[in-house]
């Protein structure tokens, strides 16, 4: 890890590497390829106050639900983490059900219900909604408007955000070869940006955007987050927990809505074990609460209690001042996830969003989307887009640079990974089936991959090597740098003794050597601020690295059983169909090299 990590920076392959010359095109041209709605409520809450909302939620905590929640034949573990490659695949999933062949013929109707239909898309300049919009408009160009909220002083600024960081990018290449010469104004009139924030009373919109969408939004896709680990626990619970009730309070305020999609992520199932099935939160619940009644029935174990939560994070924030109130905040989200049974602060804040919209939604219909770990492009438009050092490419880029040598991480274990365009296509497919039936209820839908086609560590470590021997990174001097097969620690001091070692390797080749053979205070410096940020990196990722949950998709295989052929071909997210191999070497490197670790030269 050594000199460059230190950097701590990302700088490597050009664009036009000829990685992706397998797949890069816009499949767009080579493909062949009743909506009910429900009524508003009188008794819905129309403010966003969260002092409202949560003590409206704590009527909806039945007493006897709790219990029916810890009922050990309720449990969602199902088995423990597998050890072995046979371990891993879980052969019991229930049958995909032989009743969707019917329906199946005829599909889900995807296009006829998207055809027309006004979107509301939080979020939209991260990286998963950019390849929701950008399927959308492709494949659905007579979709209606796509409201698109952007933080932003004012309308010049969010449409100043809109043409930089939407319109202007990479993966709307298609569309533009599609459009020529009329593609900024097919995107101007169909997206609409409105300067808001998901922190502020009614998501910060001005009266007139509010009853614009208001009046003509369909689907509300809320995809806004903030994805850091370890953020400040009153930043993280605004955004990822009241953020969400916040825009489905808005939601109530849309006359002829459909559907709400809450983009969540699989990893809200904390620390739970085994196989973990595709299931709503109830409000107040843990994953310590349930691990400790599923061993003993009769323990009293308090609910988790989401207004004392932010009352908390208020307090402590207010509190405190100076330089260490960051740390303190960042400190205290983490412990108050721990103690429930959360790894970190970003999916425990997570989880107690779905749990906020699960007691504020009322007879609006919801889908809970959870993908795991999401990676680049699979097909749609091309192979291998991403943007940002997305979840296990720091360890990749810094390996590929020969600045680490491994990471510790089981390697028996499983990385859950899904390509973005599936989990957009999976969103799509789950839009229209609720969205058509406009039934009241809660749908969860786990896009992942670790039960249908488990992907171990051990496998991604040869993966990754097998690209980077064929391909090798070029160093500052155009020499190829070559790597050695991809090492697994086994304990972080392993580790940490291991990138001291090479820390010190490292400097004392580019230096003169010292007196006496001793360190000098600059090298330990070196070492030490090395083996910080290493160990930095290896903690934040060990609840992942060595994850013991697997996630079931059986109900979104059975959505995607639901589809006809065609849709099936047009919005496939049959993540067990993926072939790891080519994915990752093929695909997602190339990708991540092209697209992201920039202005390193490689050999192609
Ligand atoms: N990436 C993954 O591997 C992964 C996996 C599972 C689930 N997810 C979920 O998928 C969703 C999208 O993730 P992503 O990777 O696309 O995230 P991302 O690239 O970090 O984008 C986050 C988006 O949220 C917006 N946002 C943040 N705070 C906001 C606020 N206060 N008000 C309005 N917008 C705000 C950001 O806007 P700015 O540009 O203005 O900051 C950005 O557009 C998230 O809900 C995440 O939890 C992601």
């Amino acid at each position: 890890m050594m000199g460059a990590l230190l950097q701590n920076s990302f700088t490597i392959a050009p664009k036009g590497s000829g990685f992706l010359h397998k797949h890069q095109r816009c499949l767009s041209k080579n493909r062949t390829r009743s909506f009910v709605r429900y009524h508003r409520r009188s008794n819905v809450t129309e403010s966003d106050n969260l002092a409202s909302v949560l003590s409206e939620r704590s009527m909806l905590i039945n007493p006897g639900h709790a219990d029916a929640v810890m009922d050990p034949s309720s449990s969602l573990v199902l088995s423990p983490n597998g050890k072995n490659p046979a371990d891993v695949i879980v052969k019991d999933l229930v049958p995909y059900n032989g009743s969707c062949n019917v329906q199946a013929a005829e599909g889900i109707g995807i296009m006829k219900f998207l055809r027309g239909k006004g979107f509301f898309i939080t979020g939209a300049t991260g990286f998963l909604a950019k390849v929701l919009i950008e399927k959308l408009l492709r494949t659905v160009p007579d979709v209606d408007k796509i409201y698109v909220l952007i933080k932003a002083k004012n309308r010049e600024v969010a449409l100043k955000r809109l043409k930089n960081e939407i319109i202007n990018t990479e993966i709307f290449k298609c569309l533009r070869q599609m459009h020529g010469k009329s593609y900024e104004t097919f995107m101007l009139s169909k997206l609409i940006p409105v300067a808001g924030n998901v922190c502020e009373s009614d998501l910060g919109l001005d009266e007139n955007s509010a009853n614009m969408i208001a009046k003509d939004v369909d689907v509300i896709v809320n995809s806004a987050a903030n994805t850091n680990f370890h953020e400040r626990y009153d930043v993280a619970l605004d955004i990822n927990t009241v953020g969400p009730g916040r825009v489905m309070a808005f939601a109530k305020r849309c006359k002829k809505l459909n559907l709400f999609l809450q983009v969540s992520t699989a990893y809200v199932n904390g620390q739970r074990q085994g196989r973990i099935l595709e299931r709503p939160f109830r409000i107040g619940e843990t994953i310590l609460r349930e691990n400790l009644v599923n061993e003993n029935p009769s323990s009293q174990i308090p609910m988790l209690d989401l207004e004392g939560e932010l009352n908390l994070a208020q307090r402590l924030a207010n509190t405190s001042s100076g330089n260490k109130t960051t740390q303190k905040m960042k400190e205290i989200g983490l412990e108050r996830a721990r103690k429930y049974g959360w790894q970190d602060t970003y999916v425990f804040t997570k989880a107690m969003g779905e749990m906020l919209l699960g007691s504020m939604r009322g007879d609006i219909p919801v889908v809970i989307l959870r993908p795991s770990v999401i990676e680049s492009t699979y097909r749609d438009p091309f192979p291998g887009w991403i943007e940002g050092i997305r979840m296990m490419d720091p360890v990749v880029t810094y390996y590929g640079k020969g600045q680490l040598s491994g990471f510790p991480v089981d390697p028996n274990g499983v990385i859950d990974v899904v390509p973005a365009d599936m989990v957009v296509n999976a969103t799509l497919a789950a839009i229209a089936k609720h969205g058509m039936s406009g039934t009241p209820e809660i749908n969860v839908y786990q896009v992942a991959s670790s039960v249908v086609n488990p992907l171990m560590y051990r496998e991604l470590g040869d993966l990754i090597h097998q690209h980077f021997t064929r391909w090798p990174c070029l160093d500052a001097e155009g020499r190829p740098i070559r790597v050695e097969p991809f090492r697994f620690y086994a304990s972080m001091d392993d580790f940490s003794s291991h990138i001291w070692r090479e820390t010190v390797r490292h400097i004392s080749s580019s230096m003169m050597p010292l007196p006496n053979g001793k360190h000098s205070r600059k090298i330990e410096t070196i070492c030490r601020k090395a083996v910080e940020q290493a160990k930095h990196l290896a903690s934040v990722y060990e609840p992942y690295s060595f994850y013991g949950g697997r996630f079931d998709n059986n109900k979104t295989g059975l959505l995607m059983e639901s589809m006809s052929e065609e849709e099936k071909m047009e919005f496939y997210f049959d993540v067990g169909s993926i072939d790891w191999e080519d994915y990752i070497c093929n695909i997602h490197i190339p990708g991540l090299r092209q697209h992201v670790m920039k202005g390193r030269r490689q050999i192609t």
